[in-house]
């Protein structure tokens, strides 16, 4: 009787907890909310089904160990017809690299190879010059006053270097980056019947979209990644329908992957930067902190806040009892800040050694952290060395989301 008591109680506490988590302030500062979170163990259980994970230790473990699955196609059938898992945009990106499990998993990422050095040089190369024109058009705009650093730069760099790299023309790049913010929702915590809408038409337009790019680029090949993605499946597949669609996944998915993400990461980093003026000095005083300081911030606010997987077998986390098929959802933005793990975690520190699960781990590690880091250093740099000091306008605003997150402004001023 206590221990049902109890567990009502904290099933209607975590469900309050999500709620203000979901809300505009939630968004502004979730860690409150994830102490709370915290204070019930290192893994408690949804109130919707499955357990919410936050112990930094649990959630590496998870991510490195063959024991936990993604939630793919086979595993979101058995949830059944009417279920957010049978939403057209789900059953979509079900079929996208993060969501296959081995032996799949293996043979798609092979194929989708990796950024070696020197095409790390060459996009570096053209960021930079990407960077250098964003940051002379903020520059113009501050003369004028203040300027939305998200807008001008944060969301441009990445589908202008990612768009490049894929040679979208950039005619398509502002819809393109629409699109990706409406489909995130099938990828949410908990999507609305409305927003789930929103994902399936996206999706459906994306399909369209990259299946024709696919049609295109086989009959007018390059030396560009899809062409070579073409080539690559032709060797895999004889079925010149199916090596197509194999492409299309992998051309849609790094479009996905790349956008948002990103633009969160640069536009949260710069708002580490100009919050507090100590943070500006001891950067343009040691520029070499960069990399450290884009770690950090990884740490301190990643991208995504929310990576989930599946039990393969019955087993105890934690001395919590989970079934097979069960999920499990790695708060990676609370495990970012608990304090086993780090010491005065709430405090943000470039010069603490760099470690995080911003980029996932395991077979599933992010593809493109080298792309993404590389955007946000070069810009941090380019942004130090060459702009006049910024200051903060006022705070900015996210998107109500709880696992991918999204800063909608980021207004600066000259200090
Ligand atoms: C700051 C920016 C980024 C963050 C925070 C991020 C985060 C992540 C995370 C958390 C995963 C793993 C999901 C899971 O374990 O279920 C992942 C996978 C992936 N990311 Fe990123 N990503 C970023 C940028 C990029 C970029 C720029 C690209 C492409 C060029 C990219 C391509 C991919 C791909 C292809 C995968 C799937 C890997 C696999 O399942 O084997 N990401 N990313």
């Amino acid at each position: 009787m206590g221990t049902a008591t109890a567990r009502s109680f904290n099933r209607r506490a975590t469900v309050s907890l999500f709620s203000r988590l979901r809300k505009p302030d939630g968004q502004a500062d979730p860690f409150p909310l994830y102490t709370e979170l915290q204070a019930r163990g290192s893994v408690s259980p949804a109130p919707w089904g499955g357990f919410l994970v936050t112990g930094y230790g649990t959630c590496d473990q998870i991510l490195r160990s063959s024991a936990w699955l993604e939630p793919d196609t086979r595993w979101r059938e058995r949830q059944g017809a009417r279920t957010r898992w049978s939403a057209p945009s789900a059953r979509e990106i079900s079929r996208t690299l993060p969501a296959l499990n081995p032996p799949e998993h293996t043979r798609v990422r092979r194929s989708a190879g990796n950024f070696d050095r020197s095409t790390i040089e060459q996009i570096g190369r053209r960021a930079s010059q990407v960077v250098d024109r964003l940051l002379d058009t903020l520059e113009e705009r501050l003369h004028a006053g203040e300027a939305d650093f998200a807008a001008l730069v944060g969301e441009e760099l990445p589908v202008a270097t990612i768009g490049d790299w894929l040679g979208l023309p950039s005619a398509d790049w502002p819809r393109l980056r629409e699109l990706t913010h409406d489909q995130v929702f099938t990828q949410e915590l908990l999507p609305s019947a409305s927003q789930l809408a929103r994902s399936d038409a996206a999706m459906a337009e994306l399909r369209a979209y990259f299946l024709a790019l696919v049609r295109d680029r086989r009959a007018h090949p390059g030396e560009d990644p899809v062409s070579r993605w073409i080539r690559s499946w032709d060797a895999l597949e004889p079925d010149q329908d199916k090596a197509d669609e194999a492409v299309y996944f992998l051309a849609l998915f790094v479009l996905l992957a790349a956008l948002e993400t990103t633009s969160t990461l640069l536009s949260t980093m710069t708002l580490l930067l100009v919050e507090d003026p100590d943070r500006w000095t001891l950067l343009a005083e040691d520029p070499d902190l960069v990399p450290a300081f884009v770690e950090e911030a990884l740490r301190y606010d990643p991208p995504t806040h929310v990576i989930s997987r599946i039990a393969a077998q019955d087993c105890l986390l934690d001395d919590v009892e989970v079934r097979a098929d069960e999920m499990v959802h790695l708060m990676i933005g609370a495990a970012h800040r608990d304090p086993a793990r780090f010491s005065s975690p709430e405090v943000f520190d470039p010069h603490r050694k760099p470690t995080h699960l911003s980029f996932s781990g395991g077979i599933h590690y992010c593809l493109g952290a080298p792309l993404a880091r590389l955007e946000a250093q070069t810009l941090l740099r380019q942004t130090i060395t060459r702009l006049p000091r910024l200051t903060l306008v006022r705070r900015p605003s996210w998107a109500p989301r709880v696992a991918f997150r999204r800063l909608l402004n980021l207004d600066v001023a000259p200090a």
